[in-house]
């Protein structure tokens, strides 16, 4: 059984997911900027890892505009980002129905991990677009409870990573 774990990663954090993961399956940790989908033909497992960025999980295209080529293997997608974990819903039906058709998700099993963001480390564009969020978001008369979170996340500022919460997904690769 051959397994690899492929991240893409803006700010490091689905990086250091990837390390620890590929490290507790005994497996290669690959950049995915270095891989292309022939690539993975010769493993029976893929781990696939990228941040949320405006809920899509970054770079997922990969797996989900080649389900045909990847027929048959074990696919498993963690994204990291900063909305706590407690509001599943966020992630149960936003991010969940942004990135994968119904059908895929017979194949692909989900995780999501909390990340990290440093707002000093931004990019400009990153720390615009989300002062522009937060500056609609705020406009907003009657807010929902999804939209007042989205405002609050803007300011979020630290790294919230925790190698525990691999465990299930590590679990299930091995099975
Ligand atoms: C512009 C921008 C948009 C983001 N959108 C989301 C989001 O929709 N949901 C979320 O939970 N986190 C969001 N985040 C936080 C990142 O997903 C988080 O920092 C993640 O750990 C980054 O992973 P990476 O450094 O491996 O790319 C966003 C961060 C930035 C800078």
């Amino acid at each position: 059984m051959s397994t690899v774990v492929v991240y893409k990663s803006k700010y490091g954090s689905t990086k250091q997911y990837a390390e620890w993961i590929a490290e507790e399956l005994g497996c290669e940790a690959l950049d995915a900027k270095k891989v292309k989908i022939d690539d993975l033909e010769k493993y029976d497992t893929i781990v696939y890892g990228g941040g949320l960025y405006a809920e899509v999980i970054n770079g997922v295209i990969l797996l989900t505009k080649n389900m045909d080529k990847l027929e048959g293997k074990k696919l498993i997608v963690y994204s990291t980002g900063i909305t706590p974990l407690k509001y599943s819903e966020y992630y149960d039906k936003l991010v969940i129905e942004k990135n994968f058709k119904p059908e895929m998700l017979e194949k692909i099993k989900v995780y999501n991990f909390l990340g990290k963001m440093i707002l000093d480390e931004l990019t400009i564009v990153h720390r615009t677009a989300l002062k522009t969020l937060k500056k609609i978001m705020q406009g907003k008369e009657n807010p929902t409870e999804m939209e007042k979170l989205l405002v609050e996340l803007c300011d979020a500022n630290g790294d919230f990573s925790d190698r525990e919460a691999i465990k299930d997904l590590v679990e299930y690769a091995k099975q």
